[in-house]
């Protein structure tokens, strides 16, 4: 694992766009996947900018989405597809068609989660950024006795969906389960890039990475991948010096 602190938010926003940028620079038709909240917003600016300044094309990339909200259709300003456009889709040259994201909406849900994983299976994910919840989730995989391996619908954890009610008018609106992919999908991947900012993540950022491997903090799986690059800035690292 390959820890790097960065003195400031911007720096590590380049860093991780470079790294996602010469993935596809490298491999024109690599597969990215991606997240959502508020961690990756200065990534996906960055990655904007490099796509303007005429260094990346996104045409023949495909991307998968680590989660969605059960229930929000797309033009719901709070899912996640409504976020993937407005803050990156839209603004490269990407097709919407070699995006992908699940579909909360779907009338069947398991039939979405196993579809997604085969759509996962047959195009297996080069490089996955991912952001880490307050108590150590990853995508929407919450801290549990067990975890699941692949796509499926999981029921939020009241501080997960109390975290999440800053970017909704009130609590309520937060919907109580996520479609996510699961711990086995995400370490699937070739290599992972985890980012975490601020130092309300300090502790969780110390426990996920030199604690103990647990299912009750499903980051601290990530020990157990070959290829993860940890980018923090100093709030986030400062209990790691
Ligand atoms: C988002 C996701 C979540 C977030 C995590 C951190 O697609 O899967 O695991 O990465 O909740 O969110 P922020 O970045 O808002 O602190």
């Amino acid at each position: 694992m390959q820890i790097k602190i960065f003195d400031t938010a911007e720096e590590l926003d380049a860093y991780a766009a470079g790294l996602l940028a010469n993935t596809v620079k490298a491999k024109p038709n690599a597969v990215l996947g991606l997240a959502t909240g508020s961690t990756p917003l200065g990534i996906y600016e960055q990655l904007v900018r490099l796509y303007e300044s005429g260094d990346v094309s996104f045409k023949q990339a495909t991307t998968f989405n680590l989660d969605e909200y059960v229930g929000l259709p797309a033009s719901h300003e709070q899912s996640y597809a409504y976020y993937m456009n407005q803050h990156l889709f839209s603004r490269i040259d990407i097709p919407l068609s070699q995006t992908n994201i699940p579909d909360g909406t779907a009338a069947d849900l398991q039939q979405e989660c196993a579809e997604y994983e085969a759509k996962l299976a047959a195009s297996p994910v080069d490089i996955q950024l991912l952001g880490l919840g307050h108590n150590g989730h990853i995508g929407f995989n919450e801290p549990d006795e067990a975890l699941d391996g692949g796509t499926h619908v999981v029921q939020l954890k009241p501080g997960t969906r109390e975290a999440n009610a800053r970017f909704f008018s009130s609590i309520r609106e937060v919907p109580e389960r996520a479609v996510t992919m699961g711990a086995g999908s995400i370490l699937k991947a070739n290599t992972i890039l985890l980012a975490v900012r601020g130092a309300d993540k300090a502790a969780i950022v110390k426990e996920a990475l030199t604690g103990p491997i647990t299912t009750k903090v499903p980051a601290s799986l990530l020990q157990t991948h070959p290829r993860v690059i940890v980018l923090l800035d100093r709030e986030a690292g400062r209990m790691l010096e």
